[in-house]
Formats: structure tokens, C-alpha cells, sequence
């Protein structure tokens, strides 16, 4: 069993450029079907391969990692988020965790924005009524009439790197930036954003006309936007996640869209991906998307090509530079 040529196994098909790369550096096995792999054949790579390589449709939890054997060394995610790793588990049975950071933090912000004016300004709706058949009747001073975005209050949660880059953009359409974080982000960042830092998320949340998700999920962040806190939110306000569905109770979120005791949502992630609440299906002001933020093909190209870095650095005996630390979960 060479070093220089791991086994490694990817889980999902991954673009042709990256794959073909992989192909050369390693003794790879592919998923040309794209078909997400089951329990037992999840339980079969982590049996065999040297390197895994999941994405976010893969849950590696504890029950997985219990099964894997002695050669696996490494679990280089296709991903930004961790969040379908059990990393605790991983790291202590002396695997290395690492992931993509960085490359889709401007796809991610750019995704954001769209939803913030697709909810606001009623893109979909619109888009839909020309759609197939065109069934427009024409121009009316009060007809298909959203908000205003200019000038209003946004409050994004985690000031990382997408949640600063959703704000660079979101001054440039004149809102008023606000950040809840675990702590303030530096102070030059601030001032060139002009953000206001919350301590209390509860009273930010109040003050809001427009909400963005862009924390990740850990123990700490799940269902951080409960019942009680979306109540915090003004009625007119709007909501949106490109982060993780588990951030938001999303029964609770759907009930206030149903009961109009919320402006709108924009949500491109799940609580339980790739089934979406049918409450939310069915609430008007919503406009829902397939987890879709950071698929760009530049983005992917860039995400496979951290991944075989990752692999590269760690075949060569040194540390990934994207290794995932307990500091961080
Ligand atoms: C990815 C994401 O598409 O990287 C992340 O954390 O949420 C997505 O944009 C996906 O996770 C790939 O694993």
C-alpha cells in the first residue's frame, strides 16, 4: 500500500477536469452513476478507502465511522460545511477532517443577495406569470408591487467570510448592515461595512427588516432561529438561509408564512434535505431553492481542486492546509 497512490474513494460525481486530475495523483474510484450512496455502500468506503471524499449528501455520523477500518486516514469533504461529518468521532479514531473553505464564500453571498431580491421584489411570482403560456394582462400602477430594499436594515447571522461578503454587497445596494456573531468582527472591517455588531441575536432579530443566515450548523447553531426567536421578528420582515436548513425551525418558520406573520423567506437549504416541508411548499411568500448557492462551475472546479490538495499535502506527509480543528466545530 503506496503513499504516493491512496486509495481514495469519492462518493459523488465530481466535475470531468477535477476527477480526470484525481485519476492521475491517486488510485481513485469514482461515482460515475452520480447516484448518492446508501447506508451499506457508505459503510463499505469507509471499510476500504485510504481518503474518503463525501459531500454534504453523505452522512459520515459515529454509527459510520465505528465501521471503518485502520486505512482511513482521511476524510477530504467536497464541501465548506462539516456539518455531515461526526468530526468529533473521526478525529479521536485519528482521522484528518478537512474541507473547502474560501472558494464559495463570493457564489454564496451572490446567491444571497439574489434571494433577498427574488423575496422582495417578487422575481419568481413574476417569472411565473409569463412563464410557459404568458398569461399577462398587462402593465398596472398596483399590481405585482414588492419592497424596497434601499435603505432597509439587514441583520446577517455569522460575520465569517460569506456572511462579510453578503455584506460588502448588500452596502453596495444601500442597506444598512447589522451582524450578530460570537464576537465583533475586526474593527476596519467594521467601519468600511458601517455595521452595527449585536450581542443579543434576540434584539437584533426585533429590529430587522431583512434576516440572512450565513453561520454554519453545529450543536451550538441548530434550530438557533426557534419559535421564540422568529417571533422576535418584525411581521414584514423577511428571511433568508443559504447556510444550513438546521439553523431555522422550519415548522416554525412555515406556521408564521401560513399565518402571514412574516413578510417572506427565501430559503436554499433544508432542515431535512432533499425533502422540503410541504407547509413551505405551499406558503406564498416563499421562495425556495434546491441548494443551489454555490453551484457554479468555476466554483466546483475550485472546490474538487482544494480537495486535491488536501489529498496531495497529506500524501506527501505534511498538514492539509484545510484541516478541520476541534476549535472550529
Ligand atoms: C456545497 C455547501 O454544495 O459547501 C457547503 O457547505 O453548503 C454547498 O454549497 C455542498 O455542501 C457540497 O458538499
Amino acid at each position: 500500500m503506496s503513499k504516493r497512490k491512496p486509495l481514495v474513494v469519492v462518493t459523488r460525481k465530481l466535475p470531468d477536469v477535477v476527477e480526470t486530475r484525481m485519476m492521475e495523483l491517486f488510485n481513485t474510484r469514482l461515482n460515475a452513476s452520480d447516484a448518492p450512496m446508501g447506508r451499506a455502500e457508505l459503510i463499505e468506503a469507509v471499510k476500504t478507502a485510504e481518503v474518503l471524499v463525501p459531500t454534504v449528501t453523505d452522512r459520515i455520523d459515529k454509527a459510520v465511522l465505528l465501521q471503518a477500518g485502520d486505512q482511513l486516514k482521511l476524510i477530504a469533504n467536497f464541501g465548506n460545511g462539516v456539518d455531515n461529518i461526526d468530526v468529533e468521532t473521526a478525529l479521536s479514531r485519528g482521522i484528518t477532517v478537512t474541507n473547502t473553505p474560501g472558494v464559495l464564500t463570493e457564489d454564496t453571498a451572490d446567491f444571497t443577495m439574489a434571494l433577498i431580491m427574488a423575496v422582495s421584489r417578487r422575481i419568481i411570482e413574476g417569472a411565473k406569470v409569463i412563464g410557459a403560456d404568458n398569461s399577462w394582462g398587462g402593465w398596472s400602477p398596483t399590481w405585482m408591487l414588492g419592497h424596497r430594499i434601499w435603505g432597509k436594515r439587514l441583520g446577517i447571522i455569522g460575520m465569517g467570510r460569506i456572511g462579510t461578503a453578503v455584506a460588502r454587497r448588500a452596502k453596495a445596494f444601500g442597506l444598512q448592515i447589522h451582524y450578530h456573531n460570537r464576537k465583533p468582527v475586526h474593527s476596519k472591517i467594521e467601519e468600511q461595512l458601517e455595521a452595527t455588531y449585536w450581542e443579543s441575536l434576540d434584539q437584533m432579530l426585533a429590529r430587522m427588516d431583512i434576516v440572512s443566515v450565513n453561520c454554519p450548523h453545529t450543536p451550538a447553531t441548530y434550530h438557533l432561529l426557534s419559535a421564540r426567536r422568529l417571533k422576535l421578528m418584525k411581521p414584514e420582515a423577511i428571511i433568508v438561509n443559504t447556510a444550513r436548513g438546521e439553523v431555522i425551525d422550519e415548522n416554525a418558520l412555515a406556521r408564521m408564512l401560513e399565518a402571514g406573520e412574516l413578510g417572506g423567506a427565501g430559503l436554499d437549504v433544508f432542515e431535512h434535505e432533499p425533502a422540503v416541508n410541504p407547509r413551505l411548499l405551499k406558503a406564498k411568500k416563499a421562495v425556495l431553492l434546491p441548494h443551489m448557492g454555490s453551484a457554479t462551475i468555476e466554483g466546483r472546479i475550485d472546490m474538487g481542486e482544494k480537495v486535491i490538495i488536501n489529498i496531495k499535502t497529506w500524501v506527501d506527509g505534511h498538514n492539509p492546509p484545510d484541516r478541520v480543528l476541534p476549535s472550529m466545530l
